[in-house]
């Protein structure tokens, strides 16, 4: 009889039935698009849409800019309703059984835990702390690239509220000293990584594209910066991680897991595809476990750290 393969796993306490999710951007600011992503995808957990203290806009068109190679460019601002839909959105995946994650973005450190305690009392599983949208003035990137910020930006979180905090992280130069930062202001989890600074020109209109001209740069482009940086930032601290850049496929989410991942959040591959992107990724992530003979999914995290 062939033994059963185990895909659970945990990050921060927070147990997941497999290890890849939805991140933080496609289809998560409204409760029945959270519900099309688990009915269609059933991803281990849900990351919403980052939620600001109040409804945003964003820029005007074109906000996304599809670059051919499985990968985009976007400046969407940070367009969402605003942190008061967040009860809505946790409970569409409380009733589906699966962990909603609330990402916020405030504009200072008492408006970040402002935020995140209203995700608490909503009964989120995590607060996921959005400090690096690369693209949006005065909102958690400016925030984030300073160590000494993020710091008390999650100290403040983390000690206001009862619920895992997970603190997502941009591929800066500076990112072993912020991440560091992070562990000690009592982040339960990092989430490497955010986009990266990008753009593209029309060549015949000679303009940027898009709207904010620089956007974040997202997809399989991104993969091998956040493999780096899964893998720096493990091999410093060994602690929780979520790898996020460019998952399409099983080997693009086990070389995150292998290089310290716990799990992975897919979110340009939803956008090229669909939400049943992350049931073929599941399915394959088995097969190579198979062929790997390999049975829990929890010893292969890091594992080319021992190799
Ligand atoms: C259209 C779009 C919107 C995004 N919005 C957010 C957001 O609101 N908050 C956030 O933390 N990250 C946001 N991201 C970044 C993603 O969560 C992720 O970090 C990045 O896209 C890399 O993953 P991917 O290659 O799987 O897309 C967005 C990405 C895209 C493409």
């Amino acid at each position: 009889m062939v033994d059963e393969l185990v895909l659970e796993t945990s990050v921060s306490g927070v147990r997941l039935k497999h290890p890849v999710m939805v991140g933080s951007g496609v289809l998560g600011d409204k409760p029945e698009l959270i519900i099309r992503l688990i009915e269609e995808g059933s991803p281990a957990a849900v990351v919403t849409k980052t939620l600001t203290k109040k409804p945003r806009e964003g820029y005007l068109p074109p906000v996304i800019v599809e670059l051919g190679y499985d990968s985009y460019l976007n400046a969407v601002g940070l367009a969402n309703p605003g942190i008061e839909v967040v009860k809505d959105l946790v409970n569409a995946g409380i009733k589906l059984s699966t962990p909603v994650i609330v990402s916020i973005a405030g504009s200072s450190i008492k408006e970040f835990a402002e935020l995140a305690v209203i995700a608490d009392e909503a009964k989120a599983s995590a607060v996921e702390l959005n400090l690096s949208c690369p693209h949006v003035r005065g909102l958690g990137a400016e925030l984030g690239k300073d160590a000494q910020t993020t710091y008390e930006v999650v100290r403040n979180v983390s000690s206001s509220i009862k619920i895992p905090t997970w603190v997502k992280l941009g591929p800066w130069d500076n990112l072993i000293n912020v991440a560091g930062k992070s562990l000690e202001g009592g982040a339960d989890a990092l989430v490497l990584i955010n986009t990266l600074r990008g753009m593209k020109i029309d060549i015949y209109s000679f303009r940027p594209i898009l709207t904010a001209r620089i956007g974040g740069l997202s997809g399989r482009a991104l993969h091998p910066v956040a493999v780096r940086a899964v893998y720096e930032v493990y091999r410093e601290f060994k602690c929780d991680i979520v790898g996020v850049g460019g998952v399409f496929d099983h080997e693009t989410a086990l070389e995150l897991i292998l290089a310290g991942a716990k799990a992975v959040q897919v979110v340009s591959a939803v956008i090229s595809y669909s939400p049943s992107v992350i049931v073929s990724i599941v399915e394959s992530i088995k097969n190579y476990m198979t062929d790997v003979n390999v049975k829990s999914i929890t010893e292969l995290v890091g594992l080319s750290h021992k190799i």
